[in-house]
């Protein structure tokens, strides 16, 4: 196991499934493929999240370290990302149906997308595949590069691989992959009675 792994394990104030716990975003990847069974797991989980009428206005464009769609996304990523995802072995795009079938405006498709992302994030980790989402990407350059129809949005740009180590990493970026993750409090998150007042069932 990797010494990141270690680090990057949640301080927990309540047990959870150590799927949830070994989730995590690195940026230090292997460049060893991900196989395409587990690429086929990995989507099926998103398949099955939920979404508002069962709209499933969730869609995925998966480019290969090396071939013309890798290398079109990563084109369009921000400097602080392409600092770290040449070495990632898969680089995708989700990409959501903004209309519904009566071409009106799917009010939930970010909420949506967001969710088969997640569940998809957790089915990687299952794989022992790190998933590492990004925003900080051309989206509309990558749209119109990619043909991606104007009833669709790009939201986010994300890799899929295995770890590797910090050391390979950018100096700039190797800090940031050894520093402990850190969350807000859920006492401070989750009300009961009224909104900002600490829920009742928390220590
Ligand atoms: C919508 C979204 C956009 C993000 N954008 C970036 C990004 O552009 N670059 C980056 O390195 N990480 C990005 N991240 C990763 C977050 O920084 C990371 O999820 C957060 O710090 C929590 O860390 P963890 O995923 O390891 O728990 C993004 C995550 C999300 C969900």
């Amino acid at each position: 196991m990797h010494e990141t792994e270690l680090i990057k394990r949640p301080q927990l104030d309540y047990q959870v499934h150590s799927l949830i716990a070994s989730r995590w975003s690195p940026r230090a990847y292997d460049s060893k493929p991900v196989e395409p069974w587990k690429l086929q797991q990995i989507f099926e989980a998103g398949r099955w999240a939920a979404s508002a009428n069962n709209l499933q206005p969730w869609y995925f464009l998966v480019g290969y370290n090396g071939d013309e769609v890798f290398s079109k996304i990563f084109t369009t990523l921000a400097e602080f990302n392409r600092l770290w995802v040449a070495n990632a072995p898969v680089l995708a795009l989700a990409v959501a149906k903004t209309t519904n079938s009566r071409d009106e405006l799917n009010k939930s498709y970010a909420y949506d997308l967001g969710q088969a992302v997640a569940t998809l994030s957790l089915q990687a980790a299952e794989d022992g595949v790190h998933a590492h989402q990004m925003g900080g990407f051309d989206s509309e350059a990558a749209a119109l590069s990619l043909n991606i129809p104007p009833d669709y949005k790009v939201l986010v740009a994300f890799t899929l691989g295995y770890l590797g180590d910090a050391e390979n990493l950018h100096p700039n970026l190797t800090k940031l992959e050894l520093t402990p993750r850190s969350r807000r409090p859920v006492s401070e998150t989750v009300f009961t009675g009224s909104f900002g007042h600490k829920a009742d069932f928390l220590k």
